[in-house]
């Protein structure tokens, strides 16, 4: 299939790109498309066999179930079956934004998108471009992050490309997402809410309106099943192993330094992502690629980077990744999640001596 490719202007949108854009959504046919947090990959929720165009693109296991998106909140009463308390107070504050909401389904709502699941996921993006496909299309969108299943999520068009074309009807380039990681996923359909996957609106911020909070226990036991399909598969991983490496910077640095000495004598390519503390304190000569982050006092611009950096190590040839761990208040809980993910849950405390 020959992808095509439009370039949009989020603050200057073209109609008639959209309008094409959209005629291939109701056609059936799979949209890629900008987001403030990832790209998506876009197919009508509606249509079953447009939604299974997406899994087939992008490799993805069937079980793994998918996000709504929506232009307006009042589209959500249309498509879960109840509509809870909190989901309203949570919609005003944090709609348009990364705030994904799973709710009792709709009857409306296809097998394929919900994994067969008796609840289903909302959100609303905070992308003009994502929100005028889909309020051009007339129908909720279906998008996953739209990356080969289990690589890094896509943050600009190029990524896009990179894993998906050929297999996918089109691409909307919107420049750099924002956010850099997907959108926190809270599940309302227990007792008490709960965080299926830490992302772009933290826990702090959710709890300035909810009275308690849940981490998912699958989320940090190893052992426990996550409740969101998705967290139980090998993600956000590049080629090259990841190690994350945990400690304060003199800490981190002097670990980094000795394994990449030992790396080079074993001919092992090895990348380096470090925080703007950490960065001066070490000697990069033997690294294939390095890169300074941001800070790790405020964690935003390390979120924003960390996929297209994951993907420049791979891009450089590495064949190990040293990335620098942070503390998982805030952001930090998302950046930690992807980072122990793609690391394979291998990482070092560099604050303990051997
Ligand atoms: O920021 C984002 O959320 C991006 C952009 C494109 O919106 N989308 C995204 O989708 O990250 P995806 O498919 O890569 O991740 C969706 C996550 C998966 O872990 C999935 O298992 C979970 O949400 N999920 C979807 N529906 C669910 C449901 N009904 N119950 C529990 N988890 C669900
Ligand atoms: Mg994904």
């Amino acid at each position: 299939m020959k992808t095509r490719y439009w370039q949009v202007d989020p603050d200057n949108i073209a109609p008639e790109i959209i309008r094409q854009a959209a005629m291939l959504i109701r056609e059936g046919e799979t949209v890629a498309f900008p987001t403030e947090t990832v790209y998506g990959l876009g197919a009508n929720g509606l249509n079953p066999t447009a939604v299974r165009k997406i899994f087939q693109a992008k490799g993805r296991p069937v079980d793994n179930p998918l996000i709504l998106h929506v232009a307006e909140p009042r589209e959500v009463y249309q498509l879960a079956a109840a509509v809870p308390a909190q989901a309203e107070v949570l919609m005003n504050k944090f709609w348009p934004g990364p705030l994904t909401l799973i709710m009792p389904c709709g009857s409306r709502i296809p097998a394929e998108v919900t994994a067969g699941l008796e609840t289903v996921a909302l959100r609303m993006p905070a992308h003009p471009v994502a929100l005028a496909l889909i309020r051009e299309a007339g129908v909720p969108i279906a998008a996953p992050s739209a990356n080969r299943s289990g690589y890094p999520s896509p943050t600009a068009a190029s990524h896009v490309l990179a894993d998906l074309d050929g297999k996918i009807g089109a691409v909307l380039d919107g420049g750099i997402t924002g956010v850099g990681l997907e959108s926190t996923v809270l599940d309302l359909t227990e007792e008490l809410p709960t965080i299926l996957r830490p992302g772009g609106v933290t826990r702090e911020q959710l709890e300035t309106v909810l009275d308690q909070v849940l981490l998912d226990p699958g989320l940090e036991n190893n052992d426990a099943k996550p409740k969101a399909p998705g967290m139980k598969y090998t993600h956000y991983s590049p080629k090259a192993d990841v190690l994350v490496l945990l400690g304060e910077p003199q800490e981190v640095a002097a670990k980094a330094g000795s394994i990449l000495r030992q790396n080079r004598e074993n001919n092992l390519n090895t990348a380096l992502l470090l925080s703007s503390e950490t960065w001066p304190l070490v000697d990069k000569r033997d690294a294939v690629y390095a890169q300074e982050m941001g800070s790790r006092y405020a964690l935003e611009e390390i979120a924003h980077k960390l996929y297209h950096e994951l993907r420049m190590c791979d891009q450089a040839g590495s064949r190990i990744i040293l990335v620098e761990g942070y503390r998982t208040e805030g952001l930090g809980a998302a950046v930690m999640n992807r980072l122990l993910k793609s690391a394979g849950y291998n990482i070092i405390n560099c604050s303990v001596k051997d």
